[in-house]
């Protein structure tokens, strides 16, 4: 029986250096009822585990030592006597909380997704593609024409959500940190205008080019971004807070001085609104389908990182290299 080697969090703490520990740990039986996965490929998603291993995630109890990571893609080596639904060496995907920085996970063959291979492409769609599908329909609202700002639109939530809004002929502009981000973008024809922040200033050309006029902003970036998009709402428009990279890379959430938050919103009907992927759970299967469905008729294209990161040890690297802002595309560790 092989050993399973994992990261797993010891401490909390401020980088995931210190929080962190390889450890290998031998695989259990398994359960009638359950399947044993070996992974090919794990999702990074750097800034939620870095509030996790901070301590800061409210409704996670951490019990030390902690394996963490969310998203895997493998297949399937060994199940119970009373699995029938799955057979061995079928491709699947996997999404749990504080199971994916490891080459093996043991769980019920229920929770598996069947996926037509385990490659990066279905690993972004499940669950980044889900929280872009659902982010858009369920809080964003987005409607046929509108027009939306997405930030962090090179990235693996947002290239998705400029190509999904796309689809539904909205006029898109994507906010990027990068030329080569730019470019990502230009490449998959879904923004109408594309702001590389470094080189022009958000709130001027939102002022300047979309005053009243943005039905949704789409966040991840927050702070100095997310002022830039509030007061160029459209009316009735909707600012949804989906990551706040920046808020979180700050040593506290910055205090701001300034009138209360419905100032800006009052008199346009507008609002401001946070997605929470795990709130949609009963609406998961219908929202994978839907992408794996787009994905597979060439309606929608998914970008991985180039850079490899091989091996459960280079989790740490892909980490920092998520949390340095230079990811293009999803970031994924190959095992
Ligand atoms: N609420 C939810 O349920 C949910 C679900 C999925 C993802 N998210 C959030 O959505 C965001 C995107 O996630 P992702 O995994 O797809 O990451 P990502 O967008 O691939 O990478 C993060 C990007 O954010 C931008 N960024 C700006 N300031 C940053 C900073 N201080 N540190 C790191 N990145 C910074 C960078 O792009 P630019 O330089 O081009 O701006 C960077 O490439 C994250 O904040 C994540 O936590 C939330």
């Amino acid at each position: 029986m092989p050993t399973n080697t994992q990261l797993a969090l010891t401490q909390f703490a401020e980088t995931i250096t210190e929080a962190s520990t390889l450890q290998q740990r031998s695989l259990p039986k398994l359960e009638a009822t359950e399947v044993l996965v070996q992974h090919k490929y794990l999702g990074i998603n750097a800034i939620y585990d870095r509030e996790l291993y901070r301590g800061n995630i409210p409704y996670i109890k951490v019990a030390f030592p902690y394996v963490f990571g969310v998203e895997a893609v493998g297949s399937v080596v060994d199940k119970g006597n009373a699995v029938t639904s799955i057979n061995l060496g079928q491709a699947v995907s996997t999404v749990r909380v504080g199971t994916a920085y490891q080459e093996y996970q043991v769980l019920e063959a229920k929770e598996v997704v069947q996926i037509p291979e385990a490659s990066p492409e279905y690993l972004t769609l499940n669950p980044t593609g889900v929280s872009a599908y659902l982010a858009l329909k369920n809080v964003a609202e987005l409607k046929e024409g509108e027009t939306i700002v997405v930030s962090a639109a090179a990235g693996g939530l947002g290239h998705l959500v400029a190509q999904l809004a796309k689809q539904k002929n909205c006029h898109v502009v994507g906010i990027c940190g990068t030329e080569e981000k730019k470019q990502l973008l230009q490449g998959l024809n879904a923004c109408d205008r594309i702001i590389n922040y470094r080189k022009e200033e958000v709130s001027t050309v939102l002022a300047e080019e979309y005053q009243n006029q943005i039905d949704v902003g789409f966040d991840s970036v927050g702070t100095s971004i997310f002022d830039a998009l509030l007061p160029n709402l459209a009316p009735l428009g909707r600012l949804v807070v989906s990551g706040l990279a920046t808020e979180f890379a700050l040593p506290q959430f910055e205090q701001v001085t300034g009138a209360r938050v419905y100032e800006k919103l009052y008199w346009k009907g507008a609002s401001v609104r946070c997605f929470m992927n795990h709130l949609y759970k009963e609406e998961h299967p219908a929202a994978r389908r839907f992408l794996f469905e787009q994905y597979q008729s060439g309606k929608l294209q998914v970008k991985v990182d180039p850079t490899e990161f091989k091996g459960i040890a280079s989790i740490i690297d892909a980490s920092n290299y998520l949390l340095a802002g230079k990811s293009c595309g999803k970031v994924v560790v190959t095992l």
